[in-house]
């Protein structure tokens, strides 16, 4: 190399350094000692410099974060050690049977606990050889991830190369996250371009991270927290979780510095409680808090689960309960005419979305709750679960607010709301003529619990609606490929794939036509009793009550249900369009071989080798039997397959006979006798 050359190929290293430096005091530590304006004439230099001699250029430049191009799939990679997930505790106690069950197996305490924020951003796992990141991985089943080295490059909180002294290889787990101010930001700049908001910044984290475009990815201001070693090659010698965490921040990773070593479960529960007073004063979103044993003998002495290390747990932080105002109060007409009440609140972000509705389920529940239009209400939402209103505040409520009653006519058809025997549920009487009634009825009737037709979702429903096209969900079978193809976006492709769907839907088992007909109270469970019971529409509509009600799993409301339904001239004149249309109407009539079951009841524990349980469930009430999920007088016998739970020692426990697979397979062909009954 001449002179000049090294010269230059020392500078490049000299400004990577002085970059890798600035990075880390700024990303890292969170206390940068340049302005941005300094920062930026370091880059320029470097890309300069790059640009004049490319053959300097390496992967671990700071100027290469976003080198790929747009790939358009994420390549499977193994983990080199497996991503365990945690078991939760919801509360104290759990938490105290918890250090109870490490106790009774250690024989002592562990002498530390180390403890940090449960992050609810995205599971990551990234590879450094010799220093150099060589792998980013989502975590996947645990063993298996989606390789995403691509777009973590492009995560500035994430070093290209390590500080210090890094060992030969060095696998180390964290989350990705979006800091809440990132997410707002974000969010903000979504809806001025007309795009749909992020509901919480854990999707969006989720979104970015798994763009097919990197420079997306780069874009969106992620950050990092590593907590977690997994297979490292010549590293130190380390005893404790937390002196693993004090050496990933040697080496230039981003740890969490609200961690703590703690010692007693006094200590763990003031700082759970620390972290859930504290949750919104972080910029980033927590659920949780992790807790580990500390030493790594005390960790290998207790082991794992199937599912999760025995010396893991995260804490998990109750609901978040926030006040919002209760702008009004509006109602949905569901597929089956229900109406039901729901709440248009200020929006609030709470349990890490934005809630600007919640369900109120009936008139019944407003009045005991006492809540009204106007008031100052508490939106309480854990994790999935649909936000709900737990009540007024009363202190606040503004003078004259009046008591909310059910509209007397429907606002979308103009019908009468009635009442239900019980002055709870309110149904419209528009029936077929109600739009948002039909709108939701399309839908399920198509959905995957139903008739299972790929594509006919709102959207698709909506234009059929409005173009006048579908009145009923027979009207879906009559659909012809030119009614569609004059819609724009509409292809034949497109339009092809919904006839094919449609037409694959006219010969679908009995028991979802029904589950689609949207009777009250009929779902997959009561449609698939009915459909084996007897066998066709026809048989089903001129049951009597009584007829019904005397099967097993059908009381009389649901009795009542279907001949009402049936009894409906609309529904019947619906019953013979979706017969001429070529709808499947009967299930074939299954000879099944082999004895009757009828009167046998059993539960399964365990595994079993030559069936799976829908088979085993299906053989068995095939033969007119029935399969139990718990363990009871009306048990005839407990099939025990391989590693039984706990309806074993039920069984046990109440002299129910115990039998195996090979007496099961008997017991199907050969009836009760197989088993010493009759
Ligand atoms: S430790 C062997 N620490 O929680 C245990 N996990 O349910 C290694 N998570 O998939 C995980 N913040 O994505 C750990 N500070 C934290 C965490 C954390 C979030 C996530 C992680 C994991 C899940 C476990």
């Amino acid at each position: 190399m001449s002179d000049d050359r090294t010269a230059v190929a020392e500078r490049i290293e000299d400004l990577r350094r002085q970059i890798e430096h600035h990075n880390y005091l700024y990303y890292v530590l969170d206390q940068p000692e340049i302005s941005d304006a300094e920062y930026d004439q370091l880059m320029r230099e470097l890309e300069e410099l790059e640009a004049a001699h490319p053959e300097l250029i390496t992967p671990d430049s700071p100027t290469q974060r976003v080198g790929a191009p747009p790939s358009s799939a994420f390549q499977p990679v193994r983990h080199l050690e497996p991503m365990f997930s945690l078991d939760n505790a919801f509360s104290f106690d759990e938490l105290e049977a918890w250090r109870e069950r490490v106790l009774k197996i250690l024989g002592r305490d562990p002498d530390a606990y180390s403890c940090e924020p449960k992050i609810d951003g995205l599971a990551v796992s990234v590879v450094y050889e010799r220093g150099v990141l060589v792998r980013g991985a989502t975590r996947g089943d645990g063993i298996v991830g989606e390789d995403i080295t691509a777009n973590v490059r492009t995560i500035k909180a994430i070093p290209l190369r390590l500080r210090g002294d890094p060992p030969a290889v060095l696998e180390v787990r964290g989350e990705i996250y979006m800091p809440v101010s990132a997410f707002e930001a974000l969010n903000r700049e979504r809806e001025e371009r007309g795009e749909p908001p992020f509901v919480n910044p854990r999707n969006a984290a989720a979104g970015s991270v798994r763009q097919k475009d990197p420079a997306v990815t780069a874009s969106r201001n992620l950050s990092n927290w590593m907590y977690h070693l997994g297979h490292v090659e010549g590293g130190p010698r380390l005893e404790r979780h937390s002196e693993s965490l004090a050496w990933l921040r040697e080496l230039g990773l981003r740890v969490n510095p609200a961690n703590r070593t703690l010692h007693t479960i006094d200590e763990i529960e003031e700082y759970a409680r620390w972290a859930e007073a504290n949750r919104h004063s972080l910029d980033y979103e927590i659920d949780g808090v992790v807790i580990k044993v500390d030493r790594f003998d005390d960790q290998r002495a207790l082991g794992f689960t199937a599912r999760a290390p025995r010396w893991a747990i995260a804490y998990k932080l109750p609901a978040e309960e926030k006040t919002t105002k209760l702008l009004s109060i509006e109602v949905n007409v569901g597929r089956t005419g229900v109406v039901t009440p729901y709440a248009v609140l200020e929006p609030v972000f709470v349990g890490g979305v934005t809630v600007t509705t919640a369900t109120l389920h009936n008139e019944r529940e407003i009045h005991r709750k006492d809540i009204r239009p106007g008031d100052w209400v508490v939106v309480r939402r854990a994790g999935d679960v649909i936000p709900e209103i737990v009540g007024p505040v009363l202190s606040r409520r503004p003078k004259g607010l009046r008591r909310w009653h059910m509209p007397k006519t429907c606002p979308f058809c103009g019908n009468p709301i009635v009442k239900d025997e019980h002055g709870v549920r309110a149904y419209c009487t528009g029936g077929y003529a109600c739009p948002s009634r039909l709108r939701e009825w399309l839908v399920y009737f198509g959905s995957r619990s139903a008739m299972d037709i790929d594509g006919l979702g709102y959207k698709t429903v909506d234009l059929l609606m409005r173009e006048g096209l579908v009145r009923d969900p027979a009207d879906i079978f009559l659909l012809q490929p030119d009614d569609l193809l004059r819609f724009e976006g509409w292809g034949p492709k497109k339009v092809e794939n919904l006839m094919t769907a449609i037409a694959a839907a006219k010969d679908r088992p009995l028991w979802r036509l029904l589950v689609g007909l949207g009777i009250d109270h009929v779902g997959p469970t009561v449609a698939k009793l009915l459909a084996r019971k007897f066998g066709s529409i026809d048989d089903i509509m001129s049951a009597s009550e009584d007829e019904l009600a005397a099967i097993d799993g059908i009381g009389p409301e649901i009795a009542r249900s279907i001949v009402a339904w049936f009894g409906d001239e609309e529904n019947r004149k619906l019953i013979d369009k979706l017969r001429s249309a070529g709808v499947r109407m009967a299930e074939p009539v299954e000879e099944v071989e082999g004895p009757s079951l009828e009167g046998v009841t059993l539960v399964f524990t365990g595994s079993l080798e030559r069936f799976t349980r829908d088979e085993a469930k299906e053989a068995v009430e095939a033969r007119g039997g029935k399969v139990s999920s718990t363990v009871s007088g009306k048990t005839t016998a407990v099939v025990v397959g391989r590693d039984p739970g706990s309806k074993l020692a039920k069984a046990e426990a109440q002299g129910v006979p115990i039998i195996d697979e090979d007496t099961f397979a008997a017991l199907l062909e050969r009836g009760p006798e197989a088993i010493g009954g009759s």
